[in-house]
């Protein structure tokens, strides 16, 4: 029966280290994650070949861990998934090579994952999932994209970033503001104390039709202000304010355009910037003066985790794709370009 598949998720694309077991019929049955925030926070962003060794310690106990906390066995498992892309080359290398192998040895399929696939369909994790067709907002530290979505593996990318990722435009501004890595959190808990009147950032894009975005400009406009006005913990809380308003702001007036010119009734908002509050909040407005339904996945599966690749992993295995024996790891990957998985595309089939 392929709803009683269970499959195991190892995701290592880039800092942090997740592990899942997804079961078709009793859902997520565990799941485990170690951040190397820490680790890369003494040198201000990612460093590639730290994250790759920290991978390599991290996997195998995190698997036994999730298997113990099941009670499965390797006889339980019937697949293996594992993100194979897009993200830094040496930590997929990792959760590729050991997530093949434990395929292998356990005589079990593997299921090479697309990171920003394993975004999108996170709220299907979640009560009351979405239900395609549906449009998604998927904003992450490497990418800004709005996807049409018909069903699971049918994608159409309606706008993207030109430049600067959401995630990555939230981490550099904080840095100028003198905030710790990861950027993107630290720069919305200051933006709390900052005014909403001091400071108006540009909407970049937003005058001229199109659904493409450019964050790049909001970071030198954040620079200007900053040499400008007096340097101050209140003008950096007022620069932190006024960044976050006009992403968010951006982001809304797309999703409102995008929402109209698909006529889909249904947003999902996916990704670790999917985890801002000010953002959450507003898309739940637009989506309400829209006549939409917004879903967005608990915060803590916004950010990278293994459960949504196991589930990923899990939709594709019942479907029937799996991969040959090789390992497959790539930096880059256009999410458009990965096979469709028609029948499964109902939630109702999902869960
Ligand atoms: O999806 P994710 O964990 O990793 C990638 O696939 O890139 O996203 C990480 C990004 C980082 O840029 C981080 O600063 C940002 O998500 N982020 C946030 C928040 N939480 C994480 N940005 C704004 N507000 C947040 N609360
Ligand atoms: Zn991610």
């Amino acid at each position: 029966m392929v709803d009683d598949l269970c499959v195991l998720g190892i995701e290592t694309s880039c800092d942090e280290t997740g592990v899942a077991l997804y079961h078709g019929r009793q859902g997520l049955l565990a799941e485990a994650l170690h951040s190397q925030v820490e680790l890369h926070a003494a040198y201000g962003g990612v460093v590639p070949e730290i994250a790759s060794r920290d991978h390599v310690r991290r996997v195998l106990p995190l698997v036994q861990q999730v298997m113990a906390q099941a009670g499965v066995t390797a006889r339980d498992i019937h697949g293996v998934a594992y993100t194979a892309g897009p993200g830094l080359i040496g930590a997929l290398l990792v959760g590729a090579a050991i997530g093949r192998s434990l395929a292998f040895g356990w005589n079990v399929p593997a299921v090479a994952v697309h990171h920003m696939e394993g975004h999108l369909l996170a709220p299907l994790l979640e009560q009351d999932p979405p239900s395609f067709p549906l449009l998604a907002l998927l904003v992450s530290g490497g990418h800004t994209l709005l996807i049409d979505v018909a069903g699971v593996g049918r994608y159409r990318i309606l706008g993207e970033s030109l430049d600067d990722a959401v995630g990555e435009a939230f981490d550099k501004t904080a840095k100028l503001l003198g905030l710790g890595y990861p950027g993107g959190p630290a720069l919305a808990a200051l933006a709390e104390q900052g005014s909403p009147t001091r400071f108006t950032f540009p909407r970049p894009m937003t005058d001229r039709p199109g659904l493409d975005f450019s964050f790049s400009g909001l970071k030198t406009c954040a620079i200007t202000t900053l040499q400008r006005a007096e340097n101050s913990p209140q003008t950096r809380a007022d620069i932190a304010y006024s960044f976050q308003e006009a992403v968010v702001d951006t982001l809304a007036i797309k999703c409102r355009r995008a929402l109209r010119e698909t006529g889909r009734r249904c947003l999902i908002v996916a990704g670790g910037v999917g985890a801002n509050r000010a953002l959450r909040e507003r898309l739940q407005e637009v989506a309400a003066q829209e006549g939409c339904r917004v879903h967005y996945p608990r915060p803590a599966f916004c950010t990278d985790n293994g459960a949504m690749i196991a589930l990923v992993g899990w939709l594709r295995l019942r479907a029937g794709i799996h991969e040959p024996l090789s390992i497959k790891a790539t930096a880059r990957w256009p999410v458009d370009s990965l096979s469709a998985c028609d029948e499964y595309c109902s939630t109702a089939q999902a869960r």
